[in-house]
């Protein structure tokens, strides 16, 4: 089987060529980091027009990278759930478009359950059952992964999600979004224990996160409470290093806690971890080391598949074997699945 897989969940506009296996025969992704970059944030009307002008050059890249004709598709798979409204609107669109004028089969996919496929594309033999722990921009959730299509909700953030608490830090320390990679970059030559920030609910036993206080305790660290402006900022690089990695540390030390909680609860012998953070080194070291202690099976997501992209979309071919494709009436799913 050879499928095309579409994404335009959020702000990267992808696609890619899959054949059964899975193989990666090609595969493209447009960023939009610079559209969105001065609202040091996703501004969601931004994503979705930029998702028109990108989506069609994305995939006749990806098609032409697999050397391959559009009759030689069997299935165009497209991601219709969570995200932006108006950015799954126009994958799914284009996805419905090119499946009646190729007369091929739709296939509806879970972005969710995608970003924990990623981890198979590793190649790490099968992966399920394993714990699944998403970390991105929008979600910070761990499952029982039964398998590819079959997750059990766990518990999750309930407020913010780690990547959007390292945005809002970044933001307010001036450096360039999106904030993750930057607080991660500025950390390197920090001292993660020079500011004893909160790890929010660890030692509690649920598997829930929580990781705006944290947010607020970098904040009050920069300016107090009841003060505003953050453009008078005096920092030394040093300053600026440390408060980054202990910042890091707190937010690590929150997702590999619960983990270990997550798998001494399950029982299950394994833990994949996907999404946008997924792609720091601080917490893939982390997770490394107690996969080590408690002997868990660990797989991480290849760093260029945290973060959104189409090949994660391969989940396709494992929700076409399960569940057969989509009726072409089939909607978009927008917001988050925070599972409460
Ligand atoms: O999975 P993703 O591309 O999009 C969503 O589905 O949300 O994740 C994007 C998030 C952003 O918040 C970004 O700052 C964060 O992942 N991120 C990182 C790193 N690279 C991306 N956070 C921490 N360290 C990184 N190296
Ligand atoms: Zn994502």
């Amino acid at each position: 089987m050879i499928i095309l897989t579409i994404e335009s969940t959020c702000d990267e506009t992808a696609a890619a060529v899959i054949a059964s296996g899975p193989h990666v025969l090609g595969a493209a992704v447009a960023t939009q980091t610079e559209l969105h970059a001065r609202f040091q944030g996703v501004v969601p009307e931004v994503a979705a027009r930029a998702h028109v002008q990108r989506i069609l050059p994305v995939i006749d890249e990806a098609i032409r990278q697999a050397d391959i004709d559009p009759a030689d598709l069997d299935a165009i798979a497209v991601a219709n759930t969570p995200g932006l409204a108006g950015s799954l609107m126009v994958g799914l669109t284009a996805a419905k478009t090119l499946a009646v004028a190729w007369n091929k089969p739709l296939v509806a996919v879970n972005h969710l359950q995608a970003h924990i496929y990623a981890c198979q594309m590793s190649d790490p033999g099968e992966i399920y059952p394993c714990v699944g722990l998403i970390v991105s921009g929008g979600h910070t959730s761990l499952y029982a992964c039964h398998s590819a299509t079959e997750l059990d909700y766990l518990g999750g953030t309930i407020d913010d999600a780690a990547g959007e608490a390292f945005d809002k830090v970044g933001a307010m320390l001036g450096l360039p979004f999106p904030g993750g990679p930057s607080v991660s970059r500025a950390a390197a030559a920090g001292n993660p224990k020079a500011h004893d920030f909160p790890r929010s609910l660890v030692g509690e036993d649920h598997l829930n996160f929580s990781f705006s206080g944290l947010k607020t305790a970098v904040r009050y660290c920069l300016v107090g409470p009841g003060k505003q402006d953050f453009s008078q900022l005096d920092l030394s690089e040093q300053q600026l290093a440390d408060l980054c990695a202990s910042f890091e540390q707190a937010v690590v030390d929150c997702l590999v806690a619960k983990s270990r909680q997550a798998i001494r609860q399950t029982g299950f012998s394994k833990l994949c971890v996907g999404g946008g953070v997924a792609a720091n080194g601080r917490l893939r070291a982390a997770l490394a080391e107690a996969a080590d202690r408690d002997g868990f099976g660990l797989v991480i997501a290849p760093p260029d598949l945290c973060t959104d992209n189409a090949v994660m979309g391969a989940v396709a071919l494992e929700q076409i074997e399960r569940h057969g494709y989509a009726d072409l009436d089939v909607d978009i799913h927008p917001g988050l699945q925070r599972g409460y």
